[in-house]
């Protein structure tokens, strides 16, 4: 597993430090969650923050892009020290060049799917991404409730992209309540964002997560 805690529910003031936090606690990747009140009613954050959280921290940064036109940003969030773009189908007319030109910027492509559209919006750009996030809540905000219907999305985007070097992320709604549940579909990067960044103490909370991944395994 991959965890990525999203920092959307971390302490802004104290952002290098949760962010420390979470890594040292074994958290490969810090999820980034851009909302730009015009795709989803919030805003939040841009490239000016993402490329101070590249000051602090050596961890891929997984930057997930909720807003209209996203052409316009691509190249501010791949200097700012993007790892990886994730853009929304929903906003992306010509979603095969929106993801090429992710990976002409160094980036790693993905695309997101709200829990309403179907993995069929995806099917002919498989070979210009690198992963699939499937929203397990509406975007928008951090804390929502996982939305059930969405779990057979996961295993369907598995085979989807069986025989490719692509990952499937899950982001919304995911605790230790459900993260056997979703690891159980095949999902690879797991976001958390208030189950980590909502807890007293997030590193604990991050090492329940993988504890609940590594029961798994045996
Ligand atoms: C929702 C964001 C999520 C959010 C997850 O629009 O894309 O990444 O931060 O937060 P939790 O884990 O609290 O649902
Ligand atoms: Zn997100």
């Amino acid at each position: 597993m991959i965890l990525a805690p999203s920092i959307l529910s971390a302490d802004f003031t104290n952002l290098g430090r949760d962010i420390r936090k979470v890594v040292s606690a074994g958290a490969q990747w810090i999820h980034v969650d851009v909302m730009d009140g015009r795709f989803v009613p919030n805003i939040t954050i841009g490239p000016l923050v993402v490329k101070s959280i590249r000051s602090v921290t050596g961890a891929y940064l997984d930057c997930h892009l909720m807003v209209a036109d996203p052409d316009r940003y691509l190249e501010a969030f791949a200097q700012a020290g993007a790892n990886g773009i994730t853009v929304h189908a929903e906003t992306c007319p010509h979603l095969h060049r929106t993801l090429t030109r992710i990976r002409e910027l160094g980036c790693a492509p993905g695309v997101a799917l709200n829990p309403s559209t179907p993995l069929g919006t995806i099917a002919y750009c498989l070979d210009v991404m690198d992963l699939i996030l499937i929203m397990s809540v509406n975007p928008g905000f951090g804390g929502q409730t996982f939305i059930d219907a969405v779990v057979p999305k996961i295993a369907e985007a598995k085979a989807l992209a069986a025989g490719r070097d692509i990952l499937v992320e899950i982001d919304g709604g995911i605790g230790p309540g459900n993260l056997g549940m979703v690891l159980d579909q095949g999902v690879d990067v797991v976001v958390a964002g208030s189950s980590v960044f909502g807890s007293p103490d997030p590193e604990a909370a991050v090492r329940e997560m993988f504890a609940i991944a590594d029961s798994r395994r045996h």
